[in-house]
């Protein structure tokens, strides 16, 4: 067929925004937005980050104050990371019951337990004096095997919690099997398991260290993704799946989105992404300077997101997006409006 100018017209389905919405082949909706939480125990007032505008790390109280902004904003559910006031070789408050980590998903499953998904961070860098993902080993290297009896010990006890999901960050092998047998063993056979399938060893998590006051001096790059592999993601979501993942993950979101759209086009099972620290930060801060329309900017990236196959998405703006989309929920991007 040859192309006749004047009768093949693209941007006749552009021309309003009723016909533009709906046209839009995806949409945001609250639900698909998940809010990422720090709660230190050693604060008795929330401590703004320097390295994310807008974002804090939280007190036990005033964690349940944003947790309950974002269920009323209609998020799709919250996700916990906790910061201990003891960090040790092996993060022992990691699976202690009276962890931060493990009292802010109890607290949070007796106030909101009914009412929202409760997810929590199964890993032990923020809990380790080294800030190592797991144990390490004589010669300092990290120990794969002795790290996921952690995990597994962590799974129960955040089970035990009250947690309905756990997210399994660590990328250590196996750990998605690991802690599933260990679930089922101990009574929780409801108990989701979301594993971080493709992790890659980013430099966009910078702003998260300092979030979790992390002890890290060097890098991941022995248990994290080389983010030159694409190929191996789907490698890493064959083993999650036959060990019994739930829900599988891609990380970061941006850079990444070949890896999502291709873990989306495989995966049976629904597939998230985290938008990280430094994506965030890259937003906020060249918003602040004027470079760009921080609304407009918010609302690509996640759009983005959704265009590459990704049902949920784990981002710092969930509360603000969800509540900016009340009035529009159901009516497309709000890029679509505009
Ligand atoms: C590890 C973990 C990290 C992030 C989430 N879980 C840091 C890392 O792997 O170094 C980063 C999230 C972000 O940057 O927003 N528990």
């Amino acid at each position: 067929m040859t192309l006749v100018p004047g009768t093949v017209r693209p941007r006749r389905l552009r021309t309003s925004p009723a016909l533009r919405r709906l046209v839009s082949e995806v949409r945001l909706h609250p639900a698909d937005l998940i809010l990422p939480m720090f709660v230190k125990e050693t604060l008795s007032e929330p401590a703004p980050l320097t390295g994310m505008p807008g974002v804090v790390q939280h007190t036990l109280d005033s964690l349940l104050t944003a947790a309950e902004e974002a269920v009323a904003a209609g998020v799709g559910g919250l996700m916990l990371f906790g910061i201990p006031e003891h960090k040790d070789e092996t993060g022992s408050q990691a699976d202690a019951p009276e962890g931060i980590l493990n009292r802010a998903i109890r607290q949070l499953h007796s106030h909101l337990g009914e009412d929202t998904v409760i997810m929590a961070d199964l890993c032990l860098d923020e809990f380790t004096s080294h800030g190592h993902c797991g144990v390490l080993d004589a010669r300092g290297g990290v120990d794969n095997d002795a790290t996921l009896d952690r995990y597994a010990s962590m799974a129960v006890a955040q089970a035990k919690a009250g947690a309905h999901v756990i997210g399994l960050s660590g990328m250590m092998d196996a750990q998605v099997g690991v802690c599933r047998d260990a679930l089922d063993a101990a009574g929780f056979p409801d108990v989701v398991i979301m594993g971080y399938t493709a992790k890659y060893a980013s430099a966009f998590y910078g702003p998260f260290r300092e979030a979790v006051d992390s002890e890290l001096k060097g890098d991941r790059l022995t248990y994290q993704q080389d983010p030159a592999n694409g190929r191996e993601a789907l490698r890493e979501l064959d083993l999650d799946l036959a060990e019994g993942a739930d829900i599988v993950m891609v990380k970061p979101g941006l850079p990444y989105l070949d890896v999502l759209a291709e873990v989306a086009a495989e995966s049976p099972v629904p597939v998230w992404t985290y938008q990280v620290s430094g994506e965030y930060a890259m937003i906020e801060f060249a918003a602040a300077a004027g470079a760009i329309d921080r609304e407009r900017a918010i609302d690509e990236s996640l759009i983005a997101f959704k265009r590459a196959g990704a049902d949920a998405i784990l981002t710092y703006w969930a509360t603000e997006v969800a509540q900016r989309l009340h009035g529009t929920a159901g009516a497309g991007p709000a890029g679509t409006e505009r």
